[in-house]
């Protein structure tokens, strides 16, 4: 599969200036509702909202994506992926998410979540499923349906945690994860169903990041338990919603590909969109996160480095590359 070619390349995704809930909500879904915005705390230019709110969700992306190619790596590319995927999510999203002042409360975290969760249980998934019954992509329509029943258990847990945190009571236990393998696959299902697996792998990259940024705000707070809730959830978004959907999309595919796939997403971050994130920035006069968007340019093009290195290594050179001068 030419990844590239999906339009949804990271350069596409984190588009500078572009208003990120425009992800989430592509033209033609039903009801053409938008992905309600997490609250940010970060008093910022308008702009630079925008742009370090599609960066977390690139990154997040990005993570995911890796993570899935991981999966399916042998065991030096693995190592690659593995601490790529870490830089993404760890330093990358976590910077972000610090500026954009994502996590708040643990009452204004809930809430962010039940409207996610309800989006995605109402607006999102009934019409992909619908869509994907009606172009005959049986299995998408079927996954998208259980899916949607998940998020709705997803608000519900989430409902009753914040009720117990304001009025009282348990905050309920942490949903069981049961982890579907990411495999080499390529994608039979309709054009259309494809975009709304795409759409819907981003919304679920998101949310696994967002909520394990949750997790450590209740954890800090010291409820455990509520950071075991966002912990938990933020894992079936990931292990089994991404990882289903990716399967179905086909998202990992060989090795070079996987790898041409990452240069160009790399690249296009540390050229493109990072460095004009930082203008817009700079600009606006936030200096602090300009310079974020800059260092975080520079750590792309490391990455895209290391997988252009990567690629060369599929392909290994045998004996000596010049040849030597003849005697006279
Ligand atoms: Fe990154
Ligand atoms: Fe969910
Ligand atoms: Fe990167």
């Amino acid at each position: 599969m030419d990844k590239t070619r999906t339009g949804w390349s990271r350069a596409t995704a984190i588009g500078a200036g572009a208003v990120a809930v425009a992800l989430l909500a592509p033209a033609g879904a039903a009801g053409a509702q938008s992905a309600p915005v997490p609250p940010a705390g970060a008093n910022l230019n308008q702009a630079t909202l925008s742009n370090l709110l599609a960066a977390m969700q690139g990154e997040s992306y990005a993570y995911a994506k890796y993570d899935a190619y991981r999966q399916v790596a042998s065991r030096p590319l693995a190592g690659l992926w593995s601490r790529t995927a870490n830089t993404e999510l760890r330093d990358h999203f976590a910077g972000f998410a610090a500026a954009y002042k994502l996590a708040g409360t643990n009452a204004a975290n809930l809430q962010a979540a039940i409207a996610g969760e309800n989006y995605e249980t109402t607006l999102m998934y009934p019409p992909f499923a619908a869509r994907a019954a009606a172009a005959g992509d049986k299995q998408a329509a079927q996954l998208f349906n259980e899916i949607a029943a998940d998020e709705a258990d997803h608000r519900d847990f989430f409902g009753q945690a914040l009720a117990a945190i304001t009025t009282g009571g348990s905050v309920p236990s942490a949903p069981t994860v049961q982890p579907v393998k990411i495999v080499v696959s390529t994608s039979n299902v309709s054009a259309q169903t494809k975009n709304d697996l795409l759409t819907a792998m981003h919304g679920e990259a998101f949310a696994h990041a967002k909520y394990l940024a949750y997790a450590q705000a209740a954890r800090a707070r010291g409820s455990a338990r509520l950071a075991q809730l966002f912990t938990g959830t933020s894992n079936v978004e990931l292990r089994e919603h991404f990882a289903a959907e990716a399967n179905l999309a086909g998202l990992a595919g060989s090795s070079r590909a996987n790898l041409l796939d990452a240069v160009s997403g790399e690249t296009a971050e540390a050229t493109v969109i990072y460095p004009d994130a930082a203008q817009q920035a700079y600009q606006a006069g936030d200096r602090a996160v300009g310079n974020l968007f800059m260092e975080t340019a520079h750590d792309e093009a490391r990455h895209a480095t290391g997988f252009i290195n990567a690629l060369w290594s599929l392909v290994p050179i045998r004996g000596p590359m010049v040849k030597s001068p003849s005697p006279r």
